[in-house]
């Protein structure tokens, strides 16, 4: 039975897609059967990060009842399995988002963690998103404005059932204007689980369509959500060098 766990900010752009897709293949690598599904029908682009645009059945179609989940479901990088929102306006017309909760149910048996892209803000559809899901992770920046939106959207998602897994300090610098970790765990009342710094490698990886993860393993934002995914998995996973250059072995060390 998979883990639903909704990837949510309440500011939009704190970096919520790069942290779905690249967490998403972090499991898949470190052996977890994992789906990460764009549940931003409205501003897709999880396809476009993971270089898997132009995909021909999309979640928009599964949401509009014109399409079975199990034809919107595609193996991408590390073996993750991904569902496209859909970029096409006249599917975001017909999409019913009301129908995610028994979509995600169709796919609880095939995987063991679904990782949900979250739409930004609090409207219909991150909403239905939140409640989908059992547990979610809050993607904020360290600014206050992120942080206090993030609170908003936290209360939300308690009262709608689902319990927070942790929150992802997303692109860090050392600029000591920069709320500390402390600080932001004492205001949204959680524990930071990833403290991934502003990396530029990220940026580069989505240009190219392919996961920072897989790209760059070793690239401090990839060390970061390796370590995520090893804490979210209850494994410790450890990136080695190999003889020849930066080739990666991943090791599970123990298991919880
Ligand atoms: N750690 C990082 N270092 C550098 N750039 C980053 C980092 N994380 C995200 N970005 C960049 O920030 C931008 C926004 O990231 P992303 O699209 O993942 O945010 P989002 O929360 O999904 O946005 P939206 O709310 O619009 O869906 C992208 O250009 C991405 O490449
Ligand atoms: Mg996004």
């Amino acid at each position: 039975m998979a883990r639903v766990i909704a990837v949510a900010s309440g500011k939009g752009g704190t970096g919520k897609t790069t942290i779905s897709a690249n967490l998403g293949v972090a499991l898949a690598k470190i052996g977890k059967e994992t789906i990460v599904i764009d549940a931003d029908i409205t501003l897709a682009n999880l396809e476009l990060i993971l270089g898997m645009e132009g995909l021909p059945v999309t979640l928009q179609d599964v949401l509009a009842g014109e399409a079975d989940i199990s034809d919107a479901v595609y193996t991408g990088p590390a073996g993750v399995k991904i569902v496209p929102a859909g970029i096409s306006l006249e599917g975001l017309r017909k999409a019913n988002p009301d129908k995610l909760e028994e979509v995600l149910y169709s796919l609880l048996d095939i995987a063991e963690f679904i990782i949900m892209d979250a739409p930004a803000g609090l409207e219909k559809s991150a909403i239905v998103a939140l409640a989908s899901s059992d547990e979610f992770l809050l993607v904020v920046n360290p600014e206050i404005a992120s942080i206090t939106d993030a609170l908003k959207t936290k209360y939300v998602a308690e009262r709608l059932g689902s319990k927070m897994l942790g929150i992802v300090v997303n692109r860090v610098t050392k600029l000591s204007v920069e709320i500390a970790k402390k600080e932001i765990e004492a205001i949204l009342e959680g524990k930071v689980l990833a403290v991934v710094p502003e990396d530029p490698e990220v940026r580069k990886a989505a240009a190219f369509g392919q996961p920072v993860v897989l790209r760059n393993p070793k690239s401090p934002a990839s060390k970061a959500i390796y370590e995520l995914a090893g804490k979210i998995a209850g494994a410790d996973v450890k990136i080695e060098e190999s003889g020849k250059g930066f080739k990666r072995l991943l090791s599970i060390f123990k298991r919880r």
